[in-house]
């Protein structure tokens, strides 16, 4: 998998470079390219902004960086994402199927209020939201979009089962977990979970997944 971020801000990606994702990119298991929209500028002061058509408040990303950006990296083979709060809202499913049909995707990340109409027009095969509110720019929402898809990567995580046994993989939450020491602060870990009788240990989690998922997120059980 090789992603291909496109944005105004590269030094706000650090947080992807830490701890797993940061070990995978070490041993090259996949491929992150951070690319300055504004070294495409061709304006003599580097501008990449400018005022709306129509009006309106602030400040829109004008086309020529971005396009030049994105035809850098584009291919036949490129899947192209814009993050933005009028895209579809992110899910799981959305993930699994990003991380198993896409060998090449790209992130487009907006700032100010914006781009511009005719880079989606052009470009953009699909907009992606990460929920129901607007934040100030496209870098964490591109942040969160690559960590979840990247974990779907073979080897990204320790077990292969690490994706299978987790909240949303079946539509229910995951059960609660528990470490040493068995006893914290008065609060013991439950007894199933230490007498080793796995017949038991299964029960035990099916049953707290449908719990945890009628008590948190209802929802999901209509669904
Ligand atoms: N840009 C600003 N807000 C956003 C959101 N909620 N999702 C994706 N991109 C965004």
């Amino acid at each position: 998998m090789k992603i291909d971020i496109l944005t105004l801000f590269p030094e706000m990606f650090e947080p992807l470079k830490a701890s797993i994702l940061g070990r995978a990119l070490e041993k090259n298991i996949f491929e992150l390219n951070l690319i300055d929209i504004r070294s495409f500028s061709l304006d003599k002061h580097k501008k990449v902004d400018d005022y709306i058509f129509g009006g309106g408040d602030g400040m829109l990303m004008t086309p020529q960086p971005l396009y030049d950006a994105i035809m850098s990296v584009k291919t036949d083979k490129s899947y192209c994402v814009y993050m933005s709060p009028k895209g579809t809202v992110l899910t799981q499913n959305k993930v699994k199927s990003i991380a198993n049909d896409v060998d090449h995707l790209i992130i487009v990340c907006g700032h100010y209020e914006g781009i511009d109409q005719r880079i989606i027009d052009l470009c953009i095969d699909e907009q992606v939201s990460i929920g129901d509110y607007v934040l100030t720019g496209g870098e964490l929402p591109a942040m969160v979009l690559a960590d979840a898809v990247l974990r779907y990567v073979p080897n990204v995580l320790h077990s292969d089962t690490s994706v299978v046994d987790e909240s949303f993989s079946d539509k229910l939450l995951e059960y609660p977990q528990y470490t040493r020491p068995r006893e914290f602060m008065g609060l013991s870990v439950p007894e199933v979970l230490i007498n080793g009788n796995h017949k038991e240990i299964e029960k035990w989690k099916s049953e707290q997944k449908i719990s945890e998922t009628k008590k948190f997120r209802p929802d999901l059980l209509d669904k």
